[in-house]
């Protein structure tokens, strides 16, 4: 394979054998918590009985194409109640990017208008269409982008972009967006997109209030509020979708990652007036070769149905609650604990090197305790200053802790290690 592979695939050098639940074996034996779950992508976990049923079932059925099925049908019927009021249609994707790249489709369609809005610290996927919202480095060197595009701070409170105080600053970052409107585009925004909690950015929770401000100024403009619920839906957040915590519906959602359990499967939800829209609702011009095949169909309903039956939204919220709180002990311990944020089980801490200058912690660092995660059996994402921790959403409570103790043991080891203590 060429270099280039997710860092925690690449810097682990690691072969996988198999996986249960929330435990990985590597080819030695080898034991490993999982808290990366393909970085929010296996939601029930890794090979649950009832999902390995469905999909052996379905390959012996059908496999490909677009046909209606029973399959289908029962996993469309399933995910239509579990969407917002009023976001009942979906088109399907096999990627992030490429349902995304959609929704910008379906909201130039539905507005007539070609502008679109993201944040810094936003991560829509690294295809042409969307690296121009990407609000970070990596997309140095990758350019020119998709004209049109423009980004406004996003609600990072621990380093925000204003240098201001949360609550204090009212949320001025939302007012900064409407002076990017007013200042940087030519007034015709199709749509803002919105990541209800930035995920690559270290999964970065805004405060209350700044989503539905956010909605309201997409209104003002009549363009549509496209919330990414890539990673925060499907219970992540301990809410079906990461939107709910602020009491926003958003006009379009996009969606991926846990919905499949591991099968590549996205999509954009919306609503039967705007997915009438045309052209996005003539014939074949939405659709994609894989967008919801048999196999897809089958995944998802098998993993919704494991989302539903063990309720595993109420259990992310009961055990996301208990790892905070676990994480809140890490801060007053390790000194090179700056924050610790999130909500259900998309949770995350940011490495310092001093706590007032919030100077993210050195790479070296990050690296030992990568290292010193794997060495006593825990996959975690440590190899950055912000430590995004998110894992399959089955997991029970003491394997969490369990996985968090780990954490605990390899930061104080690298700690001193690296003379911090
Ligand atoms: C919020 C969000 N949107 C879109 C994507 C892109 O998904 P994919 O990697 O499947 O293209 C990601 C991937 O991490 C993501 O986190």
């Amino acid at each position: 394979m060429a270099p280039g592979l997710q860092s925690f695939a690449q810097y682990a050098g690691l072969a996988m054998a198999r996986g249960a639940g929330c435990t990985l074996y590597d080819e030695d034996g080898n034991e490993y918590i999982d808290f990366i779950a393909g970085i929010g992508v296996g939601s029930v976990g890794h090979c649950h009985p009832h999902y390995v049923e469905a999909l052996k079932r379905q390959v012996e059925r059908l496999t490909f194409g677009s046909f209606t099925t029973e399959t289908r049908a029962r996993f469309l019927e399933l995910l239509g109640s579990l969407t917002p009021e009023g976001l009942t249609r979906i088109q399907m994707f096999s990627g992030g990017a490429e349902a995304v790249e959609a929704a910008l489709r379906l909201a130039k369609a539905a507005t007539g208008k070609r502008e679109v809005i993201g944040f810094w610290g936003g991560f829509h996927g690294k295809t042409g269409g969307v690296l121009g919202l990407l609000g970070s480095e990596f997309k140095h060197h990758l350019g020119p982008f998709m004209p049109g595009q423009y980004l406004s701070p996003y609600a990072d409170c621990y380093r925000c972009p204003l240098r201001l105080r949360y609550p204090d600053c009212g949320i001025a970052c939302a007012e900064y967006l409407r002076d990017v409107i007013r200042y940087q585009t030519a007034g015709e925004i199709a749509a803002i997109i919105v990541e209800p909690i930035q995920g690559t950015a270290g999964n970065v929770v805004p405060p209350d209030g700044f989503l539905r401000a956010v909605q309201a100024i997409a209104r003002e403009h009549d363009a549509l509020l496209i919330a990414d619920e890539m990673l925060s839906g499907f219970g992540r957040t301990g809410a079906m979708w990461g939107c709910e915590h602020d009491g926003v519906v958003p006009d379009i959602m996009t969606v991926g990652k846990g919905m499949g359990g591991g099968f590549p499967l996205s999509g954009v939800i919306s609503t039967d007036e705007l997915t009438s829209k045309k052209p996005w609702s003539n014939p074949s011009a939405s659709s994609s070769s894989y967008g919801g095949n048999p196999l897809a169909a089958a995944a998802g309903l098998a993993a919704l149905q494991i989302i539903v039956k063990e309720d595993l939204v109420a259990n992310a919220d009961r055990v996301g609650r208990a790892m905070l709180a676990g994480l809140e002990a890490m801060k007053d311990k390790h000194r090179c604990v700056g924050e610790v944020r999130g909500k259900g089980l998309m949770l995350g801490i940011e490495l310092v090197a001093d706590r007032k200058s919030k100077e993210p912690i050195a790479r070296e660092f990050t690296r030992t305790l990568y290292q010193e995660c794997l060495r006593r059996g825990l996959v975690a994402m440590t190899y950055s200053h912000a430590i995004r921790i998110n894992p399959p959403l089955v997991i029970r409570e003491e394997t969490a802790l369990a996985g968090l103790a780990i954490l605990d043991e390899a930061l104080e080891a690298t700690s001193q290690a690296h003379g911090l203590r």
